[in-house]
């Protein structure tokens, strides 16, 4: 038996331990925002996160996420800045790989709430959109590096992290 949490709820699974996560997810636990695409590692469709990190749960098995946090597109609960971005810059067009591109840069901006343009199309490079919404994906995420980064600067505040001039 595997337990685990997934989007904050502990659940168990009884399927076979070397099943890939991505069936357990869709067709034990019926969360079908994480999409099926290559089923090799090589689209990002399936992209979830495992204590944080993005993974490809078309090709990790189950039992790697025994005790672990799992959180899928339904955990972000439409309320990640993410997903607001997504909308103001009209990301999707069929839609399909957008579930795991969402999760791909969420787990970027929880490592680097900043990132460059480069270091974007760096971290999304292993997430494929037949639509070709690259562009707009790219936008989306530097919108929210931008109002991340005034966060992190604010001249109202003393001791600011990124005040140089002192
Ligand atoms: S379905 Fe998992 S990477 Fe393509
Ligand atoms: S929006 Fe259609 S595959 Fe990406």
């Amino acid at each position: 038996m595997i337990k685990f949490t997934i989007n904050d709820k502990a659940v168990t699974s009884n399927v076979a331990q070397d099943t890939p996560l991505l069936w357990v997810i869709r067709d034990e636990l019926k969360l079908k925002g994480t999409k099926f695409g290559c089923g090799i590692a090589q689209c990002g469709a399936c992209t979830v996160h495992l204590d944080g990190a993005a993974v490809r749960s078309c090709s990790i098995p189950l039992s790697a996420a025994n005790g672990a946090k799992i959180t899928t597109i339904e955990g972000l609960k439409g309320e990640h800045p993410l997903q607001q971005a997504w909308l103001q810059a009209q990301v999707p067009q069929c839609g399909y790989c957008q579930s795991g591109q969402i999760m791909q840069a969420a787990s970027l901006l929880a490592q680097n709430p900043t990132p460059t343009e480069q270091e974007v199309i760096e971290a999304m490079r292993g997430n494929l959109c037949r639509c070709m919404s690259y562009t707009r994906i790219t936008k989306a995420i530097l919108s929210v590096s931008e109002k991340n980064a005034v966060k992190v600067f604010d001249p109202a505040k003393e001791n600011n992290a990124n005040d140089m001039s002192a």
